[in-house]
């Protein structure tokens, strides 16, 4: 494998402790070889294949989504692996961790692997597959391995995976060992309240039949099973301010994640954008996009991920409630972040904080999410004076299209490295033989709050 010199490069480094405060940038030379990081101190002299200049560019570990779907197998006239991968590596993104309401969803250890054989034929950077849960699959999931974790709907979604029992969820905390993640809206809420709106076609309603008290019960009752069987649990996507009160008491068990659609959208934006931000769970109010970024800093909420989950606009043109829920993000979420950063609203160690270290953590991907010797070489260039213009039709996405179009952004991705290749860059496109790998996911560490003597209370 040949080596290369990235030269004299702002290097972003996540800090060492849990918060995201701590961590620097400095100009570095990072030497990788082998898929890995040999130095990070290299000299400018080291011997190398291939010279990057970095000078007046920032480097940071590469992002890594722990929330998205990829429509593969069965739905890829949304999306599929390959369509979904070169998303990633122009967005940055160089591992992702995919949801399990495929068709077939993913709800057997062979029905993961068979995705894992599909990605490493057509996807350009890295992967994981969830592992579904069904009111019946507690064995499936107390064997499987290798996988990043559990996924449970508690509300139901795009597909028809659900469990909502309580005796099914006792079962699922009590005896497996895996991480659990999962949707937190209370399904007899939304359906009580879809009832109370019957006959509405106003995508207004949206948030208000997937509403502030169903994200509530749910987010307590899920936080509540991971406290009293002390399992490891992440709760994703948090819509309200609300929720947090079930997050705010520090427990090693419990993370959580928040997505960009739910810190830079509200109710507000429904005259102008429709369906495009129909998303479960709903948007809220602004009220909750101010207390979810509170969140962030406070590092009550440790991981941005993006939740990426496209349709074709046919789909979402239908009028509500036929549209579906759901929208595409995950090859603008770092610029979203970026552009934060420029508007000095956050720093880029909270970035890469929040986007590589704290996933890499929470799903013991080990290797990945840091730049430091002997991590992988996924990595990402950025320029933080380049303004673009999202446009759907720039999108990679098979769909093409993105609720941020129009939005003009500063700071972006140029160059995509995933184990020392270069997957893309903004000057010469896809490398289109490279390929990713899969994660060695190490749940023995103890996940994000993790000290070195385990996880305990
Ligand atoms: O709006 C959503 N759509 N939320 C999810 O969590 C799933 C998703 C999908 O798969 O379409």
């Amino acid at each position: 494998m040949p080596r290369t010199l990235i030269r004299n490069a702002s290097v972003v480094f996540p800090g060492d402790g849990l918060r995201s405060a701590s961590g620097e940038v400095r100009t570095a030379n990072i030497l990788i070889g082998d898929g890995k990081i040999l130095d990070i101190d290299a000299s400018d002299t080291a011997g190398c294949d291939e010279l990057i200049d970095a000078a007046g560019r920032h480097l940071l570990p590469g992002v890594i989504d722990d929330q998205v779907h990829f429509r593969e197998p069965g739905l890829t006239h949304k999306e599929d692996l390959a369509s979904a991968s070169h998303a990633c590596a122009a967005g940055g993104v160089t591992s992702f961790l995919e949801m399990p309401n495929t068709k077939p969803p993913a709800i057997t250890l062979e029905g993961v692997r068979a995705k894992e054989q599909l990605a490493a034929e057509k996807s350009l950077v890295n992967y994981g597959f969830y592992i579904g849960a069904t009111p019946d699959n507690v064995s499936e999931l107390a064997n499987a391995v290798d996988v990043p974790g559990i996924k449970i709907f508690i509300g139901s979604s795009t597909g028809n995976l659900l469990v909502d029992e309580q005796e099914a969820l006792e079962r699922i905390f009590a005896e497996t060992t895996l991480p659990i993640c999962s949707h937190c809206e209370d399904e007899t809420t939304v359906r009580a309240n879809t009832e109370r709106y019957r006959g509405t076609t106003d995508i207004a309603d949206h948030s208000r039949i997937r509403d502030e008290k169903a994200a509530m019960i749910a987010t307590q009752r899920a936080t509540n099973l991971a406290r009293r069987h002390r399992h490891r649990f992440h709760v994703l996507h948090v819509s309200t301010a609300a929720e947090l009160v079930y997050l705010q008491d520090p427990s090693p068990y419990l993370t959580a994640e928040v997505c960009p659609h739910h810190l830079f959208f509200n109710v507000d934006d429904y005259p102008r954008l429709g369906s495009r931000i129909q998303m479960n769970p709903s948007i809220k109010t602004s009220a909750d996009n101010e207390g979810l970024w509170k969140a962030l800093q406070d590092d009550v909420i440790q991981v941005i991920a993006t939740d990426h989950a496209p349709h074709t606009l046919d789909e979402k043109s239908q009028p509500y409630p036929s549209s579906p829920s759901g929208l595409p993000a995950v090859e603008n979420s770092l610029a979203l972040m970026l552009n934060q950063v420029h508007e000095g609203k956050v720093n880029l160690v909270q970035v890469a904080h929040w986007m590589s270290d704290a996933p890499a953590r929470v799903w013991g991907m080990t290797g990945k999410g840091r730049i430091a010797e002997g991590y992988d070489a996924d990595l990402v260039l950025v320029d933080l004076n380049e303004s673009r213009t999202i446009l759907d039709k720039k999108q990679h996405t098979k769909n093409r299209w993105s609720p941020w179009h129009g939005e003009t952004m500063t700071g972006w991705p140029v160059r995509t490295i995933v184990g020392g290749q270069t997957v893309w860059s903004a000057e010469n496109g896809f490398d289109e033989s490279a390929r990713g790998g899969k994660p060695r996911f190490d749940h023995s560490r103890g996940g994000y709050w993790a000290t070195a003597g385990g996880i305990g209370e």
